[in-house]
């Protein structure tokens, strides 16, 4: 939208460049221009500036209003000049009419123009609207399915021990699943809420070195149990970064327990920062376990994409979510069999929506 200056100054700039081509039409800027010949010629061409910018401006009506304005302020000019000859007078008159048909083509064309762009905005906001409901309904059917599958089990397990005959160890047996399976709902619930309700960014001066120590600390028992070794690779003399450290901690976190469940006995995971050449932080995480299949791999960021017996799959989905908040990006490399590679780059300003 225009604003009242912006009108203002446009009206007066049609103005004055309205009126300098008539004076230049009467000759009263360029005194040559009288002599019927190329400078009137020329003339006739300049009237179409301040027409055609009318039109630009204000439609219809801005193409119209500049052209009967010229045609009036003009009407008099063959009077003026003493202009008797037929031809030379119907030559003048037909320029006029031609003012107000060029006036009037601009005017409507341009319209027409921003009435299709202003329908195209709309139409692309609409898109964007129903994208985000049919995802939403989506993670909904994600969702559903992943609930569906624990509450199966309760169910069956409070069946069977609502039953008389269950013996004592099956009945210990039963309520482990009870148990095991509540407790896969809650957190199919937890990560989903994290999902769906992004917290905002805290952002802060966050240690990478310490962060990445807190991970690999925190991944200890799970990586021992599995005979895995988590080796910290931290570039020496790394400055803080901008970021909203616990957040970022659920992203290492999430990518490292990735690494870490995908390797089998005797596996390394390094876990990687370093100070890129434009400045922004890179945390690779790499690991020679299983790989992923290149049919899954572009799947890997969707919510409830998983290929693990007891997982979600919004570990990535989130992750990837708040490393876009930050301004950064992550992405994943893999090869089946050989390992698979996670890079994040986070620039060092934090981004931050
Ligand atoms: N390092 C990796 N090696 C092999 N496959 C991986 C690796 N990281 C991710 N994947 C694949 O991507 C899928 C999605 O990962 P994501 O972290 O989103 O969910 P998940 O690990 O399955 O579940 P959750 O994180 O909720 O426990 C995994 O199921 C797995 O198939
Ligand atoms: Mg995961």
């Amino acid at each position: 939208m225009s604003s009242p200056a912006q009108i203002r100054w446009r009206i007066a700039a049609v103005s004055a460049v309205t009126v300098a081509t008539v004076a230049f039409h009467y000759g009263f800027l360029v005194p040559a221009a009288q002599q019927h010949g190329i400078l009137h010629e020329i003339h006739g061409r300049l009237c179409y500036i301040p027409i055609i910018l009318g039109a630009i401006w204000f439609g219809v009506r801005g193409g119209l209003a500049t052209a009967l304005a010229i045609t009036l302020l003009t009407l008099p000019y063959p009077r003026f000049r003493g202009i008797t000859d037929s031809h030379a007078l119907i030559g003048e008159y037909t320029e006029m009419v031609f003012y107000v048909a060029i006036g009037l083509t601009a005017g409507v064309l341009i319209e027409l123009q921003r009435r299709e762009r202003r329908r195209g905005e709309a139409l692309a906001r609409e898109l964007a609207r129903q994208e985000r409901l049919s995802s939403l309904g989506q993670m909904a059917a994600g969702l559903a399915h992943e609930i569906k599958n624990p509450l199966g089990s309760i169910q069956g397990a409070s069946e069977l021990l609502a039953g008389e005959e269950a013996a004592d160890g099956r009945r210990r047996d039963l309520f482990d699943i009870l148990v095991k399976e509540s407790k896969r709902l809650g957190r199919v619930v937890d990560h989903f809420l994290g999902f769906a309700r992004p917290r905002p960014l805290h952002l802060g001066p966050v240690d990478i070195g310490a962060l990445v120590g807190r991970v690999a600390a925190q991944t200890e028992i799970e990586s021992s149990r599995r005979d895995v070794r988590v080796e910290p690779r931290v570039a020496a003399g790394l400055p803080p970064i901008q970021a909203d450290a616990e957040q970022l901690h659920q992203v290492l976190l999430n990518v490292v327990l990735n690494a870490v469940e995908a390797s089998t006995s005797g596996g390394v995971v390094t876990v990687e920062a370093r100070r890129e050449p434009r400045g922004e932080v890179a945390l690779t995480v790499a690991d020679d376990g299983a790989g992923i299949a290149p049919a899954d791999l572009p799947r890997v960021f969707d919510p409830f994409f998983t290929t693990r017996e007891r997982g979600t799959g919004l570990g990535l989905s989130i992750s990837h979510a708040i490393v876009q908040d930050h301004g950064g990006t992550i992405s994943i490399e893999s090869t089946p069999g050989r390992g698979t590679r996670a890079t994040i780059l986070l620039p060092a300003s934090g981004g931050g929506r």
